[in-house]
């Protein structure tokens, strides 16, 4: 399984937040606002990003089911989101969040998502989320998922999926032939077999559709300034390695390419979100 660092999952989360797309965001709000309350499941939450982003516009009685493969991060999840609420307490299966009127209840599942099973009957789930990991997986596992939701009818929410376009200001020559090399090696094995990388949304709208459900999708791309000067530079050494693994032959030049590039003024990163409703 892939590994992810806290601290990378901390450096990106408030460009995360700011990034998602809006107006589905707006429709999600939208579609749960008649309801007291609601079960969601997240699928590889890290340290909990995807909570703290949506549970403000979701009703004021919620129970999170957070599933994550890396004991460590659901830990962290634990402590970040205890800091991030009003007031936090243990309970049976987890810790009960207040925050801003709202009761939080949170659980926690430590399991490889391959082996899992999908459906999620049960947890009671009524909405199943994930941020940033639809690109790692394979079209098999995504054809599963789409296909255990759909027989209960469960809407998903997934959000800022790598889409292949990335781009620096000011451009340089190298560019095209980093994010190329980059996104092949998006495609490799992340531990869900052959992963999606950037054709993830558009594989995912395309199954939820053959299930019947009514898709919405939009861009969230991230739009980086300097002010984010800490994520340009990490971003343009993960560029270059990922890259290098593919070109090896280019590896010197990739990595020039980086130490330019970590000081660039500015980046877009390709990211889209879905919302599907059965
Ligand atoms: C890019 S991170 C996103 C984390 C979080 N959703 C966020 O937005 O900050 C992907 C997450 O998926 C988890 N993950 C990857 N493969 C997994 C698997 N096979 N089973 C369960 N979790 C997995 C990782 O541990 C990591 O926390």
């Amino acid at each position: 399984m892939s590994s992810f660092d806290a601290d990378w999952l901390a450096m990106r989360e408030p460009v995360d937040h700011a990034s998602r797309n809006s107006e589905l965001a707006a429709k999600v709000r939208d579609h749960f606002a008649g309801r007291s309350s609601l079960t969601v499941v997240d699928l590889g939450c890290g340290t909990g990003s995807n909570l703290r982003a949506l549970a403000p516009s979701l009703p004021s009685l919620q129970h999170w089911h957070l599933i994550d493969g890396d004991s460590g991060l659901l830990t962290q999840a634990r402590d970040r989101l205890a800091g991030w609420a009003d007031s936090a307490s243990p309970a049976a299966e987890g810790v009960r969040l207040h925050k801003d009127g709202r009761r939080i209840d949170v659980s926690f599942e430590c399991a490889d998502l391959n082996i899992r099973d999908l459906e999620f009957s049960d947890i009671g789930g009524e909405l199943v989320t994930a941020a940033a990991l639809f690109d790692l997986v394979s079209r098999d596992w995504l054809q599963r998922l789409v296909a255990g939701l759909a027989r209960r009818g469960v809407p998903l929410y997934s959000v800022l999926n790598y889409d292949g376009a990335a781009r620096w200001q000011p451009e340089a020559p190298l560019d095209m032939c980093v994010v190329a090399a980059f996104n092949r090696h998006q495609r490799t094995d992340k531990g869900f077999g052959p992963a999606l990388g950037p054709t993830a949304s558009e594989a995912l709208a395309k199954l939820l559709s053959q299930h019947g459900y009514s898709t919405c999708r939009g861009d969230s791309p991230w739009q980086l300034a300097t002010r984010e000067a800490g994520l340009i530079a990490a971003l343009a050494d993960g560029f270059a390695r990922a890259a290098a693994e593919i070109e090896p032959e280019a590896r010197d030049a990739f990595a020039q390419w980086a130490v330019a590039r970590s000081k660039a003024a500015a980046a877009t990163i390709g990211h889209q979100d879905v919302f599907a409703t059965a």
